[in-house]
Parts: C-alpha cells; sequence; structure tokens
C-alpha cells in the first residue's frame, strides 16, 4: 500500500470537550458519495459535490455524516475495493478536497465518519499486485489467503466456502495458486494473522484522525478474521447459514482483539472518534460483542432492519436489542435502509421477503408504512442511521435494465446480493433539470421519470411530505429532553394488536401496525404524526400503518 503524507491536520469535531457521549444518541446519515451530489457535471457524485450540500444535512438536523467509501479504487464494488487506503479516488476528487468537506462539516456543526475497508483489499492495491507479480516464493502472499488447490493438479479450490456474492470463494492465479475472497475476485481477503497488516491498518486509521475525522464505519467487521486452518464449512447452503450461524469465515471470535487494539487509537485523539461496526451476526449478542467497553462505539442493528412491519416483531427486536446491549453499556443502533439492501419504503410494500426486494409493490402502502417506520424508529433510545433519500420518500428503482447494472453480484450467479443498484440511484435535488438537480450533466445510473415531484426542491415547505416530516422530526427529537438518551422504553399495556404504545420520559409514541384505524384515548398533546391524525374529546383516531409522537 502507497505511503502519503497527510493534509495538513484538520481541527476535531464541534464540540471538543471530553466525554461529550455525542455518538450515544447521535443521528448519523449515510451519504453514498457517488450517487449524492455531482460538483463537476461527470455524471458521478463527489466530495466537491457533498461539500456543497452540507447546509442542507445540517439543516435537515442530523449530527453527523458518514461517507461510503470515496478511497482510489478500481470500482470493481463501488469503492469497497481499495486500492490506496490514503488517496482519494480522481473521480471524488483530491485530499485536498477531503479536507476542505471534513472542515466546513465541522464548521457547521456537523461530524464526518469515514469508511474503513480492512477484511480484503483491492487486487490493484501495490501489496496484492506484487504478492501476484513476485511470483510463489513472495512474502507478500502471507498478507492474503493464498493456498494450494485440492485434487490430483490442484485444480479444485482449497475449501468449499462461497463468496457472499455468489460462486466459489477462490480464484486460481497463473502459476497455480488460489486466493481468497470473500466477495468478488477483485476483492481478495486480507490475513490479519500477519502483523504487516495489523500496523498498516493502524497507520490507516492514524492517517484519517490526523484528517480530523470523527470516527469509522467498519466494514465486514465480522470477518477480519478465519477460522484456523480454513475448515470446510461442510454445507452447500451456505446462504442461508449467512448470518444465522458462526461462520469458519465469519464472526470468530479472534476478531475482537484487533478491535480492542483499534480503540486505544481512536482513545488517543481528542473529541471522541468512535467506531462503528458493519458486523452481520447471527443475534443481537453476539453484536454487543463488538460493542463491549474497550471495542467499538456501535454496531448495526441488522436484525432491526430485517424486521418487518409487523408491531409483534418490532417489539421483541425492540426489546432484545436494548436488553442486549445494556451488559455491555453501548447505545442501541436503529436503521432501515443502507446502500446494501432495497430501500425500506419497497421492503413495505411488498409482502415481507427479506431484504433484497425485485417488485416495486404497492407504493402508496410502502410510503405509508415508511414514514410510520421512521416515527417509531427516531423514537427509541440510541443512535440512529438514515440512508441518503430515505428523507425523500425514495422508492428502490426496480426496473433498471441489465445493461446498466454495476453491482458486481448481480454478475454472479446465486449470491445473497444482486440488486444494490436499486437503492444507488442519485438522488433528486431539483424538480427539474438534468439529473434533477444531481449534476449539470446524467447520473451513473438512469433515475426514473417521475423524481422530479420527489425531489428535495418539491417537497420543501410542503407540509404533508416526507422530506418536512423527516425534519420536523429531527427538530422535536433534538428538542424533546432526551429522546435519543436512555436505555429502554416503557411499553404501555393493553393496546389492541398490531398497535404499539410506549412512553419515554415527557413523550408518548403510538404506531399502528395495522391496515385499520384503531380508536384510542389521546395520552397528551400530539406533536407529529406521520399522516393526519384527528383528536377529538380526548380520543383520536390512529389512522392505519402510522405512527404519532405525543408530548406528555
Ligand atoms: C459491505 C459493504 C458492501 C460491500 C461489501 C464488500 O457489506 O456494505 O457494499 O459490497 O462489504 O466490501
Amino acid at each position: 500500500m502507497t505511503q502519503h503524507s497527510a493534509a495538513p491536520a484538520t481541527t476535531a469535531g464541534p464540540t471538543t470537550a471530553a466525554s461529550t457521549g455525542w455518538w450515544r444518541d447521535a443521528v448519523i446519515y449515510q451519504v453514498y458519495p457517488r450517487s449524492f451530489a455531482d460538483s463537476n457535471g461527470d455524471g458521478m457524485g463527489d466530495l466537491e459535490g457533498v461539500r456543497g450540500r452540507l447546509p442542507y444535512l445540517r439543516d435537515l438536523g442530523v449530527d453527523a455524516v458518514w461517507l461510503s467509501p470515496f478511497y482510489a479504487s478500481p470500482q470493481a464494488d463501488a469503492g469497497y475495493d481499495v486500492a490506496d487506503y490514503r488517496a482519494i479516488d480522481p473521480m471524488f476528487g483530491t485530499l485536498m478536497d477531503a479536507d476542505a468537506l471534513i472542515r466546513d462539516a465541522h464548521g457547521l456543526g456537523l461530524r464526518i465518519i469515514v469508511d474503513v475497508v480492512p477484511n480484503h483489499s483491492s487486487d490493484q492495491c501495490e501489496w496484492f499486485k506484487r504478492a501476484i507479480g513476485d511470483g510463489p516464493a513472495s512474502p507478500l502472499r502471507d498478507r492474503y489467503h493464498f493456498r494450494e488447490g485440492k485434487g490430483e493438479n490442484g485444480e479444485l479450490p482449497p475449501n468449499d466456502w462461497e463468496s457472499v456474492f455468489g460462486g466459489p470463494a477462490w480464484t486460481r492465479v497463473a502459476d497455480g495458486a488460489w486466493y481468497l475472497h470473500l466477495f468478488a475476485p477483485e476483492q481478495p481477503d486480507l490475513n490479519w494473522e500477519n502483523q504487516a497488516v495489523a500496523d498498516e491498518f493502524r497507520s490507516i486509521l492514524r492517517f484519517w484522525l490526523d484528517m480530523g475525522v470523527d470516527g469509522f464505519r467498519v466494514d465486514v467487521a465480522h470477518g477480519l478474521v478465519k477460522a484456523p486452518g480454513l475448515p470446510d464449512l461442510g454445507s452447500t447452503d451456505q446462504l442461508r447459514l449467512l448470518g444465522n450461524d458462526v461462520m469458519p469465515f465469519f464472526d470468530q471470535d479472534g476478531v475482537h482483539e484487533i478491535y480492542r487494539s483499534w480503540r486505544t487509537i481512536l482513545d488517543e485523539y481528542p473529541g471522541e472518534r468512535i467506531a462503528v461496526a458493519e458486523a452481520w451476526t447471527p443475534t443481537v449478542q453476539r453484536t454487543a460483542n463488538y460493542v463491549r467497553p474497550d471495542e467499538l462505539h456501535q454496531a448495526f442493528n441488522f436484525q432491526y432492519l430485517a424486521t418487518h412491519w409487523d408491531a409483534a416483531e418490532l417489539r421483541e427486536v425492540i426489546d432484545v436489542s436494548l436488553a442486549a446491549m445494556l451488559p455491555v453499556g453501548a447505545p442501541a443502533t436503529w436503521v432501515l435502509s443502507n446502500h446494501d439492501v432495497t430501500r425500506h419504503t419497497t421492503r413495505f410494500g411488498n409482502p415481507p421477503a427479506g431484504t433484497q426486494i425485485r417488485t416495486p409493490g404497492d407504493r402508496g402502502l410502502g410510503l405509508r408504512r415508511a414514514r410510520a417506520a421512521t416515527l417509531l424508529m427516531l423514537a427509541l433510545p440510541g443512535s440512529a442511521y438514515l440512508y441518503q433519500g430515505e428523507e425523500l420518500g425514495l422508492p428502490d428503482v426496480t426496473d433498471l435494465p441489465d445493461e446498466v447494472r454495476q453491482d458486481p453480484s448481480f454478475f454472479r450467479a446465486a449470491g445473497q446480493d444482486g440488486f444494490r443498484d436499486g437503492c444507488r440511484v442519485p438522488i433528486p435535488w431539483t424538480a427539474e433539470g438534468p439529473s434533477y438537480g444531481f449534476g449539470s450533466g446524467g447520473s451513473w445510473l438512469p433515475q426514473p421519470a417521475d423524481w422530479g415531484a420527489l425531489s428535495v426542491e418539491a417537497q420543501t415547505g410542503d407540509r404533508g411530505s416526507t422530506l418536512e416530516l423527516y425534519r420536523g422530526a429531527l427538530a422535536l427529537r433534538r428538542e424533546l429532553p432526551g429522546l435519543g438518551a436512555g436505555e429502554s422504553v416503557d411499553w404501555v399495556p393493553g393496546t389492541p394488536d398490531g398497535v404499539l404504545a410506549f412512553t419515554r420520559p415527557g413523550f408518548h409514541c403510538t404506531v399502528n401496525t395495522t391496515g385499520r384505524p384503531v380508536r384510542l384515548p389521546a395520552p397528551g398533546r400530539m406533536v407529529l404524526a406521520s399522516t393526519e391524525v384527528a383528536v377529538e374529546e380526548g380520543e383520536f383516531e390512529l389512522p392505519a400503518d402510522s405512527t404519532v409522537w405525543w408530548s406528555v
């Protein structure tokens, strides 16, 4: 990996006072840089584009921005294949642009979290290129997982592991050796037993901390350590096991030592720098292992993301999530959408069927439920993650022609993902104009013809719009004392089937996950609702698929 000198050190986050615990109830907005805003009209979003839109994010009311990778990369997996961890890909800008972005964000009171991708590098990373180019005896091969194949002439992969994107997790190089890649062949897995790998990533963390970032989102945090000897899985049904079982390549206990070492680095810097784990584990209890006091700060709650629009299931996952975090003292986190799953507006408009949905479903129903789901999420104690465009109620684009798709898993049969381009379409800023204000040119994925009506411009000032609902909710979350704070919710007993009601200090939330309205006593003064609600004489009708916030 290439060394660069860091750009001039920037200031740390907006408040540098010790131990503010800012992250415990933070709302963190995910920017997918290629699809957020394009400053130079090349059809691809960039860092200058993000910088220009920071005031929008400040006004939206989020606390921090997480940027998906913008590092030098051949883009085999939209930047999650990093060739140089200390350089910006020219299509996104320069290190000076990153520096300006971090400074401006801090000036506006926003924190910046960047992605770090430690499970694998790009096959175009210097290390891997030399590991191949220098031949079988290259010591750099030990920084990856090279093995001899099985079979008479080594023609079979070394074990039975499959890539998450489909097909074998092994690729053979010209001299006959095989290397491991849990994702695309262009993403060789790094060997974390090798000290040089561990040292390199500690140095990469410091590089970005010196640049002033407030934290890291750790990509595939559960994958870094593989079971000794890389044993066969012994199952041909790997996709079903993924996320439901501890695998020989996922969620191995050895990963925690790495995060303990990272935590000491984060703690050396002022201003509470944090890390959040992308760790797909079988249970929230195992997720809690990543956020023990001497490890990372947060972990995504994918069990919550995968929960259907169903009161009983939601209550269960909320209780289990909060209970799992209590013993380790970490805040619960909540997330409904990201760049890897079908947007929740579309998931909720379809019959429940996992997180990769290929049909538009009932858009009206999906949006109604999505708005209600957001108000539920933002009323829970802990930290919430938003994915760009969800504040506009954007649906997934389910009818992208195959020839424009770029998700590598789409091209590999039987991967668990495959249709992730649908949530990555550049977002609309203006009602008209080229790429609806995404840039002055086109957009790298085509935008649907009706997206002007969903643009920031079209929704701003419209009381009933999803954008104004998010703005209102985020403003109230700041105003109502302690809405994001605390570790528990108090469920109100005796609610009808399909209805949830809970209280927080000074606050009451009612949620109807059914398709029919329910009459209930009004618990206080209504302060926000996901749809029109009339309160009369101490009673109100909670509409189908809705959430109401009350001040009590
Ligand atoms: C993570 C990323 C995903 C990427 C994969 C491989 O799951 O979120 O987008 O494809 O890691 O890096």
